[in-house]
């Protein structure tokens, strides 16, 4: 059988908007067939396009050429139908047009389908490796076609959003010299420049900043970036920036227009009233409370400090802990008890010492009398001051790690979220709130020196200036993150444009004079004709998505992603090249066994 031609046809509808109040009009669909179901005398064939189903019948009263060539349809079979509106004597509540169905009068197939690979529905048992091979294919599952219609949504309301209050897109280049974003770059060899490489900008930064510099007083771009990095449900390696900077600004007004924006695509996308001002947490309480720089404050369970009834506690591991400068934290995980067998508590002490802690110390309030393993170290008073501070009750569970701070809130952080998902206490709703005050720098105890938290454009807090150099533990920085549900979402940052204050942070961060002007030159002596102060951040456009559609992963609402080990594994990238092509560029490939 030949494939039909479209000849005058035109399509009149998309498949799932037709209604019943479409009934005797004459309409023509076009789509895939998800099914045909041939009941002898009867077909009935549901037509799939990116709106949705449509039922399309034949029976007796269809001209037999037409009920045969549906006889010969297969499932993914495109096809074109011409017929009249009408009411199904069988109505499918599941689906907006489940009261109506075309009866059928012209039927072509516009283009044959081999059986898929897999079966193309929401709940397809294929698996994800499967599924990314013919992605194509995955693409038409309806979960996968919403998501990627919010996305264009999302983008939309972005655009006009940011239009509506004067900011200009502008495209940055994507070949370029390194940007100091803190992961590997992809780099792109040069032709021209034999042994030179183009970077792929980790984001658009140092451009934004000169742009700022050239007077775009407000600008925006939805940016592709790029990062060589360990993958992530919420990481890909090329991925979008709502990328944006203001000049003549200070941080409140950054987040007015974050908030706006966040407000406004919460309104539009999800019909979602945002409440402002977003609530604000200074990074270190975050720390103390949630054990995250982007906490899920969707649930409460808040680490609590038991550092000064440890102290001279006789359990040795918490005192000595305490005694060595360290911390004795918590978390009570109310009615836990049931769910926290001994078994389970050992499940969440692997996942603990999984992530550094040395023990999981803990208290399980099941029965009459709270069984704890460490109570018989400790006076009546230490315990009953502990089940207070913690506020243990019966059928609850506190568990307790002592430990260096920073390790201690990490995991405790860490097990506050296992527990709540164990425990389904998570409630579905969003809840955005803005990071501040984020410390400048960070301790690497492996190299015994201050690494910068942020790239090194970042100003400091006015106040901390002058502690740059002599204690800069002490230093916060103008930098904020908006966080929602435990996901970063954004992060930006009020910019230094004093030259004097610039050299000082490279100096700080260990870099000398001939090496930040080799790296970022380019900046810092446009900094010297006329700087306007300036501000921006960039929201994770994939991040945004993966959320407002519910996703689990970056992947659902990327078309084509890359998998952890940074693949695409439909097209099979990255993959050899021609031998000419590197030798035009003069690489030789080195190590070829090496795995
Ligand atoms: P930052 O590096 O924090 O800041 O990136 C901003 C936001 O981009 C998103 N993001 C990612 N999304 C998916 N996959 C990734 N691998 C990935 N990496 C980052 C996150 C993150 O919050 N130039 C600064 C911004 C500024 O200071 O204005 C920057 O890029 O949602
Ligand atoms: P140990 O003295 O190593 O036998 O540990 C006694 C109990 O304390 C065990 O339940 C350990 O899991 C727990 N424990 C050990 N080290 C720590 C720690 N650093 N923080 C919390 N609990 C710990």
């Amino acid at each position: 059988m030949a494939l039909d031609r479209m000849d005058s046809l035109k399509r009149t509808h998309y498949c799932g908007t037709v209604r019943p109040e479409d009934e005797g009009k004459t309409i023509v669909v076009c789509g895939w067939a998800q099914r045909q179901r041939d009941l002898g005398g009867l077909i009935f064939i549901d037509l799939r396009d990116r709106t949705g189903i449509i039922q399309l019948a034949f029976d007796d009263a269809t001209e037999k050429s037409v009920f045969e060539k549906a006889s010969t349809v297969r499932s993914e079979f495109v096809l074109m139908a011409q017929g009249k509106v009408r009411r199904r004597s069988s109505v499918n509540k599941d689906i907006p047009t489940g009261e109506i169905e075309v009866e059928v009068t012209t039927l072509k197939i516009l283009g044959k389908a081999e059986t898929p690979p897999f079966d193309i529905s929401n709940d397809t048992k294929a698996n994800e490796e499967l599924r990314l091979k013919y992605r194509y294919l995955d693409l038409r599952r309806e979960k996968l076609q919403k998501n990627i219609m919010t996305r264009h949504r999302i983008a939309k309301v972005t655009r006009d959003y940011f239009d509506e209050n004067g900011f200009l897109e502008i495209e940055t280049p994507t070949l370029i010299k390194s940007t100091p974003e803190g992961a590997r770059d992809y780099l792109v060899p040069s032709r021209i420049h034999h042994g030179s490489f183009y970077a792929l900008p980790q984001s658009p930064q140092l451009y934004k900043q000169l742009l700022m510099l050239s007077g775009f007083d407000r600008y925006v771009q939805l940016a592709r970036c790029y990062r060589d990095e360990d993958l992530r449900a919420d990481r890909q390696p090329e991925f979008t920036q709502i990328d944006m900077e203001m000049s003549f600004v200070e941080m409140e007004d950054i987040f007015a227009i974050a908030e706006g924006y966040m407000k406004r695509l919460f309104g539009e996308v999800l019909g979602v009233e945002l409440s402002l001002p977003l609530p604000r947490i200074k990074f270190t309480d975050a720390m103390e409370q949630y054990g995250s720089d982007k906490p899920d404050i969707r649930f409460d369970m808040k680490l609590i400090d038991l550092s000064d009834i440890a102290e001279n506690c006789g359990f040795s591991v918490f005192a000595d802990t305490v005694k060595n400068g360290g911390t004795v934290r918590a978390i009570c995980a109310k009615g836990g008890a049931s769910v926290y067998t001994r078994k389970e508590i050992d499940k969440l002490t692997e996942e603990a010492k999984g992530i550094g802690a040395k023990g999981l110390a803990f208290i399980r309030y099941a029965e009459d009398t709270p069984t704890c393993a460490f109570a018989k170290f400790l006076s009546e008073e230490e315990f009953a001051a502990i089940m207070e501070r913690t506020d243990c009750q019966k059928g609850d569970v506190v568990f307790i790690i002592a430990d260096k701070k920073r390790l201690a809130l990490s995991v405790l952080g860490n097990l506050r979220l296992t527990v709540a998902k164990r425990l389904d206490i998570i409630p579905n709703t969003y809840a955005p709130l803005w990071i501040t005050e984020f410390p400048f720098f960070e301790y690497n105890e492996d190299t015994n020196s201050w690494d910068a938290m942020h790239h090194p454009f970042t100003s400091p807090l006015d106040e901390c200036i002058p502690y740059l150099e002599s204690d800069p533990g002490k230093v916060f920085a103008k930098a904020y993150d908006l966080v929602m549900n435990g996901i970063e979402l954004s992060s930006g940052s009020i910019r230094i444009t004093d030259p004097v204050l610039q050299n000082q942070m490279f100096k700080a961060l260990g870099l000398t004079d001939e090496e930040a002007h080799e790296k970022f030159g380019f900046l810092t002596d446009a900094f010297r004709f006329g700087a306007p102060p300036h501000g921006g951040l960039a929201i994770g456009l994939d991040r945004i998505c993966m959320l407002l559609t519910e996703s689990d992963s970056l992947r659902d609402v990327v078309a084509f992603p890359k998998v952890s080990n940074s693949s695409e594994l439909m097209s099979g990238a990255p993959a050899a090249v021609d031998p000419v092509q590197l030798t035009d560029l003069a690489i030789a490939i080195i190590n070829e066994d090496k795995e």
